[in-house]
Formats: structure tokens, C-alpha cells, sequence
């Protein structure tokens, strides 16, 4: 069975791994776009726009509208089918290019490397491979995209560890959000229509990775052009089976909904068309998707971290209803300065009664951050930091034990264009600021009545061209929920 590597352990920048990677991807880049087995085809069933398609020729030949509706633009994002559609995606792409690789004289067993970025500082900077203009015969590097943040080609580290960070996401102790409250995979909803709250996965690492290597990957309808790309997706296929792994009362959704009641349609290696069910995906080691990881492990994922990630009760209690206990009232604009946010808050009276505000022990809850609504017209600043109570006259970055996590933008202006499937309300998140709510109580900086929330624009040195203004951001609505 193929084994998925480690980039971060193959042992010499030009390991075979990825130099035959890098030799099938300049055969799919000579394939005519209505080639589904091409690399512009492969990239345009995550996203395409012709208006963004930076390889578009003009006069060129295209896919019949009806193949581009039925198989490009496919993309799931805010939902329980992110996970599993871009494990299909991917299984389908890594045939594809196995296939070109054998035609070239190749070996008949690559599989895509993933791309661990969690693991280090180091290991956010971009795999050097990707970052060579040149093969080492000379001949140009497929892998090599120009457009990337300056930072990737100079073999700087992208981001910082909260972007890279899985802690939040693998914590989480079930797949299916609960109404607003982000779990690790995402929220119920039917096929296209996602407008949930992102699942903890697709917000930290995978929309924060997106952004920190930036170009092509900031994105959807460019994103699959850049090669890392697949070692970023085959990382968060693995944290799939690594949360899974974690603990046994850690299982995928049983819902018909999500497994049988839905097909999704792709092209095999070949280009003939192939339609599944996600019942077909749950198992890597299947004779369709025949893979497996080389490492099912991550720093930080240890039994003690899942028990404490459930205060409110063990881990096989059934779903409470998260309770909101105070909302803004107008919405909020971010732009390249901090802006902050005050919430009035009411004891929970509703599902999660008893459970207080005061976070006494005799009144356990989960305390969580809803971000519902983050819209944006064109490309604004990849995140931003968002903070809880940082004292008035304080500056965040003084107070990293306040931050709620990264508010990343991919997706954001796709999500709030009506007309193009993904939704048009924009982008929702949740955090989990049980442990920040606890810690400011016990220093006595938490009122049960009111906090704050300040967002501070996530920037790392010449993450943007000098001089570029950044365009703004809507914030719809900021809430707060208790979990009994
Ligand atoms: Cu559909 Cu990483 O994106």
C-alpha cells in the first residue's frame, strides 16, 4: 500500500518523492485544460473564475459548461463534508498524478507527501524543494510558484505557531459542530449550501496555512494551482485520522447524510468520470483509496489533553444546547488597526441554566466565542488575532494568555459573493475560551456581566507588499455561548 511521507524526513531537498512529483506536475501543466487528468482542471474542481485564472489563454478551448458545473467550483467548506470531499479530491488527484509518474518511467507506488507544519518553527518554512526556481538538471521547477508570500521563497518561516497550532483543533471531542460551537469536523448542512460555523480543523490549521503561504493558496479558485497545496490537504487528512485515532469514543458522523444520501463526482486517473459516496472514503486503507500515513501522531495529543477537554461532563454525555448569553448589537468593522468589541452579558436562563457566568466549580461550563458573518469585498489581511479582556490600556500582544485564536480571511470574499455557491452570509467561527474565561476569573479580571473582545490584525514581517492598503472586514455579529 502507498505510504504517505513526511516531507519534513525525506532526506535531501530533491528526494525522489519529490523530484517525480515535481516532473508529473510539469506533464499535467502541458495537458489542454479539458483534460480532466491536466493540472488547471484539477485545480478548477476545487475552484475556478476565468476573471482569476492567472494561466488563462485567450481563445482557449474549454470544458462544456455543463462538465465546469457538474465538476468544477466543487469545493465543501463550512460543513461536515470539508473533511471528507477533500479527501476524495486529494485521493483522485494522487492517482492521477501515480499515473503520470509510471508514464514517465516512474515508480508505481508515490504517494503525496504531507507537509507537517505543527511540529517546529522550522517546519513552517515552505519544503525547499518548492521554493527552487530550477531542477537539478537546470530545467524549470514545477513546484516553484513565484506568487507566494516573499516569505516562502526565501525560506523564511510562514506565520507563526498559532497558525500551525492543532491544539484547539484536536481537542475537540466530537466530529459534528453543536449548533454554533465548532467541533473538529464541521456543522450538519446539505451539499453546497454550507454557510455553518467552519469545523475547528478548517479554521486552525488548515484556512490559518492558507493564508500564512498566501499568492495562489489565499484562494479558492486559485489554490490548487500551487503543488503545496496537496502536502498541506494531505496534513489535514491526517490530523482527520489522528483526532480519530485519539480516543475511542471519537468517531465519523453516522448520519446518512453524510455518508450515503449524497454522491460527488470526480475523474479517476484516467479522466473517465467516477461518482462516490462518503461511505466509500472513511477507510484510507480501502482498495479505492489505498493509503496510508507514515506518522498518525501530533505533538500534543496525549489521553490527559482529551479528558481535560470536556469540564462540562464526559465525553459520551449527549449534546446541551449551547445557550447565548450576550451578542453585539451592530456589526463591526476591521480594517489594519485594532478594533474592539463590548458585550453585555445576561446569566443563562434557557438550556444552560445553572450553568454561570461566575464559573464557579459549582457551575461548570464551557464557555464559547461565536464570529458569525466575517465578510470581505477583496483580499484583506490574512487574520487577525482575537483577543478576551485585554485590560484597557494594555496592548494584546503583551497578553498572549488572552488570545482566543486566529480569525483567518480564506474563503471570506469567496463566501460573500451570493451568486457562487459558497453561501453568500460570509464565514463563522467558534473558539473555546473556557480555560481564558477560568484564568481571568481566578485573577479576578472577569465580570459576569460584560467583556471585550479586541481583533488585532495578524502580521508577520513583509507578509504584505509595503504600502498595500488593507481592504476591510464585516464582523456580523460577536456572541457568547455556554455549554452545560
Ligand atoms: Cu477547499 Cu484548503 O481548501
Amino acid at each position: 500500500m502507498p505510504i504517505r511521507l513526511s516531507v519534513l524526513n525525506l532526506s535531501t531537498t530533491w528526494d525522489p518523492t519529490l523530484l517525480w512529483y515535481a516532473r508529473a506536475v510539469a506533464v499535467m501543466k502541458t495537458r489542454p485544460i479539458t483534460d480532466p487528468t491536466s493540472w488547471r482542471y484539477q485545480a478548477a474542481i476545487h475552484g475556478y473564475s476565468s476573471q482569476m485564472d492567472p494561466l488563462r489563454v485567450a481563445g482557449e478551448a474549454m470544458p462544456a459548461n455543463s462538465d465546469q458545473r457538474k465538476y468544477w467550483n466543487q469545493c465543501q467548506h463550512q460543513s461536515w463534508y470539508f473533511l471528507p470531499w477533500h479527501r476524495a479530491y486529494l485521493s483522485f488527484f494522487e492517482k492521477t498524478v501515480r499515473r503520470t509518474i509510471q508514464s514517465i518511467g516512474g515508480p508505481s507506488d508515490w504517494a503525496l507527501p504531507y507537509w507537517n507544519y505543527s511540529v517546529s518553527d522550522n517546519a513552517r518554512r515552505l519544503p525547499l524543494a518548492f521554493q527552487q526556481i530550477n531542477l537539478p538538471d537546470g530545467s524549470p521547477n514545477a513546484l516553484f510558484v513565484s506568487q507566494r508570500s516573499p516569505r516562502a521563497n526565501t525560506n523564511q518561516t510562514l506565520g507563526t505557531s498559532a497558525d500551525s497550532s492543532t491544539v484547539a483543533c484536536l481537542s475537540r471531542n466530537r466530529f459534528i459542530n453543536n449548533g454554533p460551537i465548532a467541533e473538529f469536523g464541521g456543522g450538519r448542512s446539505g451539499p453546497s449550501t454550507a454557510a455553518g460555523v467552519s469545523g475547528a480543523c478548517e479554521r486552525t490549521p488548515h484556512n490559518t496555512m492558507h493564508g500564512a503561504v498566501g499568492g495562489w493558496m489565499g484562494a479558492f479558485e486559485t489554490a490548487g494551482l500551487d503543488p503545496i497545496f496537496w502536502l498541506h490537504h494531505a496534513n489535514i487528512d491526517r490530523l482527520w485520522t489522528i483526532w480519530l485515532n485519539s480516543a475511542p469514543t471519537r468517531t465519523d458522523p453516522t448520519d446518512a447524510n453524510w455518508l450515503n444520501n449524497f454522491s460527488w463526482d470526480f475523474h479517476d486517473e484516467n479522466g473517465n468520470p467516477v461518482t462516490i459516496r462518503f461511505n466509500q472514503i472513511v477507510d484510507t486503507t480501502s482498495q479505492l483509496l489505498d493509503y496510508q500515513y507514515e506518522a498518525i501522531s501530533a505533538p500534543g495529543v496525549s489521553a490527559a489533553g482529551l479528558v481535560g477537554a470536556a469540564p462540562g461532563g464526559g465525553m459520551s454525555r449527549p449534546d446541551s444546547l449551547p445557550e447565548m448569553v450576550g451578542t453585539t448589537r451592530s456589526r463591526l468593522t476591521l480594517g489594519g488597526d485594532q478594533t474592539d468589541a463590548e458585550l453585555a452579558l445576561q446569566p443563562p436562563t434557557g438550556p444552560a441554566a445553572g450553568a454561570g457566568l461566575t464559573m464557579s466549580a459549582a457551575e461548570p461550563a464551557n464557555v464559547h466565542l461565536v464570529i458569525e458573518h466575517v465578510k470581505a469585498a477583496s483580499l484583506p489581511i490574512e487574520s487577525y488575532e482575537v483577543f478576551v479582556n485585554v485590560p484597557s490600556g494594555e496592548k494584546p500582544e503583551d497578553h498572549p494568555e488572552l488570545m482566543a485564536g486566529l480569525l483567518p480571511m480564506f474563503g471570506v470574499v469567496e463566501s460573500s459573493r451570493p451568486s457562487e455557491g459558497h453561501g453568500g452570509e460570509g464565514v463563522n467561527y467558534s473558539f473555546d475560551v473556557t480555560e481564558i474565561v477560568r484564568e481571568l476569573n481566578a485573577r479576578g479580571a472577569w465580570d459576569p456581566a460584560a467583556m471585550r473582545v479586541s481583533f488585532v490584525p495578524h502580521r508577520t514581517p513583509g507578509d504584505r507588499e509595503e504600502g498595500v492598503v488593507p481592504q476591510p472586514v464585516e464582523v456580523g455579529s460577536i456572541s457568547l455561548y455556554l455549554e452545560k
